[in-house]
């Protein structure tokens, strides 16, 4: 009689002891932060090398100087991980000539005509670091300062870097004082998540983004030409000679602009003066978190989607680099990396046809962004 129940209980203890031992790898074993020192700036700040790893074995380098995503390895369709994203070894190199490789990218992210807008009828004069215009937060961006970091560790699912910034009144000619916070999420969904928080004293503009350059085929493999790129995005904003919006939106249909379905980077590339650097409008307008991209690389079956609380997305394909960047064992050649910046539309203060970017006091600026990697 009891014979029969062995199996059984076999079974129960078999089943009990593999759980138990996924649980403890889950829960406790894999997923971990790490901290490392990463050199000084020129004026003494001490930066800080954060390892965040899921359960997975999903890894990201986070530096707290510029908020800077220094790797991020994702498994390819046989399990194999990868680094993803372009970048450099040394914190020197970040310092010496950086071209947002993983940055935190404000007080604005891209362009604003002539660094000049008025608020309130007070014209304001931003530095100016791309000809004419101020690009990126100006001449030192919130890609060059250092965030105080704390590391986020009594979660079950995920683990966190949470970054705080305060950008003073003045700096780099915006107006208030505006304190920033950045969360960088890993779960164990194998997502990267990026959420931003700020507020101001003083009513400013505000259009934070994230500057990664990602390969899915792997950082140092070549170009993203190959890669398939899908935009929930039937618009776009066309710009002038200096990549400065005209103030139009018009619809991709019919133009190089459309990636409505899959289609590779490279296909019509070479019709697009200077290469993709536009803004793409978003057709969720914003508010709530929805899908804006899809990226597919076929060689390692990796996939990236982007969704994101934001109206906008700047698709850039690596068009100025060219060959001077090296860093983590690569050469970085013209579209070796594509960017999906998340964001509200560039020279925003100076068109008032496009969603607004003023932030006042008593108001909370808040943007989430997901990254969700699998492979196929
Ligand atoms: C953004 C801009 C590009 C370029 C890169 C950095 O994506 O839109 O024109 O400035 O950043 O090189």
């Amino acid at each position: 009689m009891r014979a029969r129940y062995v199996p059984i209980l076999l079974a129960v203890i078999v089943l009990f002891v593999f759980g138990c031992d996924k649980l403890t790898k889950y829960g406790e074993k894999k997923m971990s932060i790490k901290k490392q020192a990463f050199g000084k700036t020129a004026d003494g700040k001490d930066v800080d090398l954060y390892t965040l790893t899921n359960a997975n074995g999903l890894k990201t380098e986070i530096m707290t100087y510029g908020g800077i995503v220094r790797t991020l390895e994702v498994p390819d369709r046989d399990g194999n991980l990868g680094d993803i994203v372009l970048g450099y070894d040394s914190l020197d190199k970040y310092i010496e000539n950086n071209p947002y490789f993983g940055a935190l990218v404000g007080r604005c992210g891209n362009r604003i005509a002539k660094g000049k807008f008025t608020l309130n009828g007070v014209e304001y004069t931003l530095a100016t670091n791309n000809g004419p215009n101020h690009l990126h937060g100006g001449v030192k961006g919130f890609d060059k300062v250092v965030w105080d970091a704390e590391p986020m560790e009594d979660e079950t699912t995920s683990v966190g870097l949470k970054l705080t910034y305060l950008s003073k009144d003045g700096e780099e000619g915006y107006p208030g004082n505006l304190k920033c916070t950045v969360i960088y999420t890993l779960t164990n969904d194998n997502e990267l998540k990026v959420s931003y928080e700020a507020e101001t004293d003083k009513t400013t503009v505000i259009n934070l983004t994230h500057h990664s350059y990602f390969n899915l085929g792997g950082h140092g493999s070549g170009d993203i030409l190959g890669h398939e790129l899908m935009l929930t995005a039937d618009n776009f904003t066309p710009v002038d000679e200096g990549l400065i919006p005209t103030g139009e939106i018009k619809p991709v249909k019919g133009t190089l602009m459309d990636f409505t379905r899959p289609m590779p980077i490279g296909a019509r590339i070479a019709q697009v003066k200077g290469g993709y650097d536009h803004n793409f409008v978003l057709n969720n307008s914003g508010g709530s978190l929805a899908l804006a991209a899809s990226v597919y690389e076929p060689n390692t079956g990796r996939v990236m989607e982007i969704s994101t609380t934001e109206p906008a997305i700047q698709f850039y394909s690596g068009n100025f680099l060219d060959g001077s960047n090296k860093g983590k064992g690569a050469v970085y050649n013209k579209h070796n990396g594509f960017c999906l910046e998340t964001q509200h539309f560039p020279d925003a203060p100076n068109k008032p046809g496009f969603p607004s970017i003023v932030l006042k006091p008593g108001d909370k600026y808040t943007h989430l962004t997901v990254h969700k990697f699998s492979a196929k």
